[in-house]
């Protein structure tokens, strides 16, 4: 199959190395090349990585790298099977993409988004197939997480909604269907759980370093919540709860002030060097 991804960020360019993993050909697309091929760079790193602990043969690797082309516009998604959107979390920035790209697919090509909260029926309203439109929901890290949501919109086929799954298959990946409910089923459940999380820490209830042991050690999770937020974005976070509280109305999904605070500051997490956790250092050091 062909796939073009739009987002050479964390998200699209696990998206593009799971499908070039699996065999297909990928278009990693951003709105600059230099963009594009930085994604790229940075699944070269992740793959050296595996080569390194003799998980991953070295030829296997140049040649999943050989089926990720970089680029800087669309025009390589004319012959693509499904073409999946990874942008960031702004319902704007979305809908240009999709305006975008109307009369730019080959008629059957699946369109997907990988939202974490946006409505894929009103997303699929505003591109020219809301019948070959769905929500693809992929976990960070992709190469790791096992999971994909399919969200069908109103307007999603049958044919579709199969097509989606088959796709998903050939990446090994388990997926589940969810009903196009704000934030789906894991960041419906994930999402309320992080921003608890920084509620208890704006409150004092405990520091950065005793949320996150309390949960990694009392409840079994593979990360405390704070490191999993920094970890998801605190940006992406702030945005998911933001669609939560205006689409349901209930302000149970009110993002935690402190989390509006970092947010305001720019600290976004990992990503840009600080959030609940410094990451300066060779260690993460907690901030609070
Ligand atoms: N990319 C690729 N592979 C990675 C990776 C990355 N970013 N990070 C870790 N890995 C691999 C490692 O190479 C290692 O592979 P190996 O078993 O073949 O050696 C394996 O994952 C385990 O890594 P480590 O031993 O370094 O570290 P951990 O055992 O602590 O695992 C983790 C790291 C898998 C990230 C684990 O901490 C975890 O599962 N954390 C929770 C992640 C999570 O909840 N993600 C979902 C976030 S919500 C979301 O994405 C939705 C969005 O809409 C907000």
């Amino acid at each position: 199959m062909k796939v073009g991804v739009i987002g050479a960020g964390i998200m699209g360019a696990g998206i593009a190395q799971v499908a070039a993993a699996a065999g297909h050909q990928v278009v990693l697309s951003d709105i600059a090349l230099d963009r594009a091929e930085k994604g790229k760079a940075g699944i070269g790193k992740q793959l050296d990585r595996q080569v390194a602990k003799g998980a991953l043969e070295a030829a296997a690797a140049e040649a999943l790298l050989a089926r990720i082309t970089p680029a800087g516009d669309t025009d390589g998604f004319a012959d693509a099977d499904i073409v999946i959107e990874a942008a960031t979390e702004n319902e704007g920035l979305k809908q240009k993409i999709f305006a975008g790209l109307a009369g730019k697919l080959a008629p059957q090509a699946l369109l997907a988004t990988n939202t974490s909260s946006i409505s894929i029926t009103m997303l699929a309203a505003g591109t020219d197939r809301p019948d070959r439109f769905v929500g693809l929901h992929f976990f960070n890290p992709v190469p790791v997480m096992k999971l994909v949501e399919i969200i069908p919109g109103l307007a999603t086929s049958d044919d579709s909604r199969a097509a989606a799954r088959g796709f998903i298959e050939t990446l090994g990946k388990t997926a589940i269907v969810a009903e196009d409910s704000p934030s789906f089923i894991v960041n419906r459940v994930l999402c309320p759980m992080l921003n608890e999380a920084i509620f208890a820490l704006g409150e004092g209830v405990g520091s950065v370093e005793g949320i996150d042991t309390g949960l990694k050690l009392g409840a079994n999770h593979p990360m405390g919540p704070l490191t999993l937020a920094d970890f998801v974005g605190l940006d992406t976070l702030h945005a998911i709860m933001e669609v939560m509280q205006k689409a349901t109305g209930d302000p149970k999904y009110r993002p935690a002030p402190l989390l509006t605070k970092y947010v305001e500051a720019g600290w976004y997490g990992r990503k840009t060097g600080r959030g609940f956790y410094d990451y300066s250092g060779e260690k993460p050091v907690p901030t609070r």
